[in-house]
C-alpha cells in the first residue's frame, strides 16, 4: 500500500472507531483526554498540492466531488452555529467540559473546509462566491436547515426542558453526525483511495474522521444514560420523528446526479450509492443498539430510516423526471439492522 492510500486507510479506521468504541464504557472525561492527544493544524495542510489531482478528474467527476465538499462546508458551518445551547444546557458538568471541546472542533471542521473550499476557488477549480454567507448553489438537506436549527432554538430558549436536549443529541449526535456524516465521510475517503492523490484532503478528512468518532461516542453515551434515566420513550419518538429528514439529507433528491449515464454502468456508481445508503442504515442500527434499546425498537426504527430513503428515491423522480440511479428493493433493512445487533 503507498502512503496515500495508507492515510486514506487511517480515516477509513477512525470512522470504524466509533463502532468500536461505543459498545465500551466510555464516560464524557475519557473523550476529553482524548481530544487532548489528538489536535490538528489547518494551517500545517498544504492545500495548493491537490489542485493538479482536481484538475485531472473528468467534468462530471469533479463537480459531484466539488457538490460533496461544499455540502461538508455548509455542513460543519451549521454545527459549529448550533452546539453552543446543547453545551450550555448539558445536565452534567462533565456532558458540559466534553461538549466544549466539541465546540473547538466544529469550529476547525468548519474553518478546514471553507479553507479548501476558498482554494479552490482561487486556482479557478470551484466557481468563485459573490457572497459566501449566501451562497446558495449548496443546500444542506431538512436536517440541517430545519430540524437542527429548531431543536436547538428551542434548547436555547429554554435550557431546563431536558426532553428537548435528549431530543437535539438525537438530530445532532446520532441523525446528523452518526449517521449522516460518517456515511458522507466512508464514502468521499473511499473514492480519494481509489482515485490516489488529494494528499490535502485526505489528510483533513481522516482528521475530520477522528474527531467526528469521539462526537458519535458522545452522542451515544448521553443517550443510553437518558435511556437508564427514564427517558427512553421521548428518545424513541425523537429518532421516529427526525429520521425521514435524515434519510432525505443523505439522499438528497434535490441534487441531480450529473454521472452520465454510460459511466453509471461502467463504474457499477448506482450499486456503489446503494452500498453507502446500507452502510448508514447498518451505523444507525449498531449505534441504536449500542444506546440500550431492544432489538425489535432498533428495527422498527432503522425501518424508518429505509422508508425515508424510498421516499426520497420517489422525490428525486418527481424533481427531476427521471428515475434515481440507486434502486432500493435489495435493500433489506430489517436483516441489516438484525446484523448490527
Ligand atoms: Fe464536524
Ligand atoms: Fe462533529
Amino acid at each position: 500500500m503507498s502512503a496515500p492510500d495508507a492515510a486514506a486507510e487511517d480515516g477509513t479506521q477512525a470512522l470504524l472507531a466509533a463502532d468500536r468504541d461505543i459498545s465500551g464504557r466510555v464516560a464524557p472525561l475519557d473523550l476529553y483526554y482524548r481530544w487532548e492527544s489528538q489536535h490538528w493544524q489547518i494551517s500545517s495542510l498544504n492545500i495548493a498540492q491537490d489542485r493538479p489531482d482536481w484538475a485531472a478528474l473528468p467534468g462530471f467527476l469533479r463537480e459531484e466531488l466539488l457538490h460533496t465538499v461544499f455540502r461538508f462546508a455548509a455542513g460543519e458551518m451549521a454545527v459549529t452555529q448550533t452546539l453552543a445551547p446543547i453545551a450550555h444546557a448539558a445536565p452534567t458538568e462533565d456532558y458540559q467540559i466534553y461538549l466544549s471541546t466539541q465546540i473547538a472542533d466544529e469550529a476547525r471542521h468548519a474553518l478546514f473546509f471553507r479553507t479548501y473550499v476558498d482554494g479552490l476557488r482561487a486556482v479557478g477549480i470551484a466557481p468563485s462566491a459573490i457572497d459566501r454567507e449566501r451562497d446558495e448553489t449548496v443546500t444542506v438537506g431538512d436536517l440541517f436547515e430545519q430540524s437542527l436549527r429548531t431543536i436547538t432554538g428551542q434548547v436555547r430558549t429554554d435550557p431546563d426542558d431536558l426532553a428537548r436536549w435528549y431530543e437535539a443529541i438525537v438530530v445532532y449526535h446520532l441523525l446528523i453526525e452518526g449517521t449522516v456524516a460518517m456515511t458522507g465521510l466512508h464514502s468521499l475517503l473511499r473514492t480519494i483511495r481509489e482515485h490516489g492523490g488529494f494528499a490535502a484532503l485526505r489528510e483533513g478528512l481522516t482528521n475530520v474522521a477522528r474527531d467526528e468518532s469521539r462526537h458519535v461516542n458522545f452522542g451515544v453515551l448521553a443517550l443510553r444514560d437518558g435511556i437508564r434515566a427514564g427517558h427512553r420513550e421521548l428518545i424513541v419518538d425523537a429518532v421516529r420523528r427526525h429520521v425521514p429528514a435524515a434519510a432525505c439529507t443523505m439522499v438528497a433528491p434535490e441534487h441531480r446526479d450529473t454521472t452520465p449515464r454510460l459511466v453509471q454502468s461502467l463504474t457499477d456508481r448506482p450499486r456503489r450509492i446503494g452500498e453507502q445508503w446500507q452502510f448508514a442504515i447498518a451505523s444507525l442500527g449498531k449505534r441504536l443498539a449500542a444506546t440500550g434499546l431492544d432489538p425489535e425498537t432498533v428495527r422498527s426504527l432503522v425501518n424508518s430510516f429505509r422508508q425515508g430513503c424510498v421516499d426520497a428515491v420517489a422525490r428525486y423522480r418527481e424533481l427531476h423526471g427521471v428515475d434515481h440511479p440507486v434502486r432500493l428493493e435489495s435493500m433489506d433493512a430489517g436483516s441489516l439492522a438484525e446484523a448490527a445487533l
